[in-house]
């Protein structure tokens, strides 16, 4: 049977990690895959998080079956995560699932999509994160790319990307990143999420908001204005959020899938549609977790202590951008890399060719992907130097 296959293209995020790891230069960096570490450059478990699963352990009497929509305490507490002071009015409004991962959530969503109109076409944007094009295609639909980054000046390209979507129509989804573009880094503002919104339901195309960094940009509630100002505004909504980088649950893979829409009666089908899918996909999520956030959320000491440790997060990012950008400005005496310091999250593109890329891997065993998009957030303080040096070497030289 298996012969009729050709073989794997394989994801080159992945392959990344694998050769970063069997390098052994010993100064080696990596700002490869999305991952945030601390100044040591490690990736520890939060202290929220270690305090939840330590209560979790002790009074954990059950692990039978929750059921297909998982944990109803963290469905309800991603609710309120997401829009905040909305979230009351919207309550009626949205149904939400407990999913492995964001991609559990958006290949989920995708599967609603498919069913519902097989074929539908998924604009994304240019360039958009790795995945993406695969959770699209596995889940049988047509992907298509609106213009969304500008290289030569590290913004948005907003009114192509307007122009673009207004040939989009109500069979038609829309996926956008709620924060954080990856792998850009340059966010919508306000202004420009009320302009798409007002496409949106002018044309009645969906939105699909993939949330996967809320709380790592601009802070909690400013990382999902997007989400919630479309959500009052639009008729039907897709939001597929990740608990992986702000919870830094990676490998417990917790996320969470909400469908909004305007008829009760055609979103109470349509989620209860996509919970057969799941069904028959992989049953029922992972729980652990989910009920670790579901506690942190639910309790006031746990949130505050969860909230600080974000915040530092999100500063360390910043602040790190900003030395990024200045070092560079120090070494070539101009701003070509000043839109680092303007831009959000744990990426941004450097603008490097492949090969250039290449050099930085095998004469500075500095990592990254073919595209330069650097994981700001893989850097220590003292390695800025060396990186900054590295990236003008290469880039001075081909
Ligand atoms: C990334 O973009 O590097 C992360 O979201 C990890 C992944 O799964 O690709």
């Amino acid at each position: 049977m298996f012969e009729s296959l050709s073989a794997a293209q394989g994801d080159t995020l992945l392959a990344l990690i694998a050769a970063f790891r069997a390098d052994p230069r010993p100064n080696k960096i990596d700002v490869g895959v999305g991952v945030y570490r601390d100044e040591q450059g490690r990736t520890p478990v939060m202290a929220a998080v270690k305090d939840a699963e330590a209560r979790l352990l002790a009074s954990q009497d059950s692990k039978t079956y929750l059921g297909l929509v998982g944990s109803a305490d963290f469905n309800a507490a991603m609710v309120n995560l997401v829009l905040q002071g909305d979230a009351g009015a919207l309550r009626e409004r949205v149904r939400a699932v407990q999913t492995p991962g964001g991609c559990g959530a958006l290949r989920s969503l995708l599967d609603l999509v498919a069913l519902s109109r097989p074929g539908a076409t998924v604009w994304v944007s240019d360039p958009s994160w790795i995945n993406h094009r695969p959770l699209v295609e596995a889940a049988r639909l047509q992907m298509r790319s609106y213009p969304y980054f500008d290289p030569a000046t590290g913004r948005v390209r907003f009114d192509e990307m307007m122009d673009s979507l207004s040939t989009a129509g109500p069979d038609d989804v829309v996926l956008l990143h709620g924060c954080c573009h990856n792998p850009t880094g340059a966010d919508l503002d306000e202004a420009q999420w009320a302009a798409l919104t007002d496409l949106a339901a002018a044309r009645g195309f969906v939105p699909l908001i993939d949330l996967a960094y809320q709380g790592l940009g601009r802070g909690i509630e400013a990382d999902a204005f997007g989400v919630r100002h479309m959500a009052a505004r639009v008729g039907e909504m897709l939001v597929a959020v990740s608990c992986s980088k702000n919870f830094a649950l990676y490998r417990d893979r917790v996320g969470c899938a909400m469908v909004f829409g305007d008829n009760a009666g055609v979103l109470s089908i349509a989620f209860d549609r996509m919970l057969g899918l799941i069904r028959g996909n992989y049953s029922m999520p992972p729980d652990h977790g989910a009920a670790v956030v579901a506690m942190i959320l639910a309790d006031a000491s746990l949130s505050a202590v969860w909230n600080a440790e974000l915040r530092s997060m999100r500063e360390r990012l910043q602040g790190l951008r900003q030395t990024l950008a200045e070092r560079f400005r120090t070494r070539t005496g101009g701003d070509s890399f000043d839109f680092i310091a303007r831009q959000f999250g744990m990426f941004s593109l450097l603008g490097l060719t492949a090969a250039q890329v290449g050099r930085l891997r095998d004469e500075h065993a500095i990592y990254m992907p073919g595209d330069s998009r650097t994981n700001i957030a893989g850097l220590s303080g003292s390695e800025i130097d060396t990186f900054v040096n590295a990236v003008l070497a290469v880039r001075s030289s081909n």
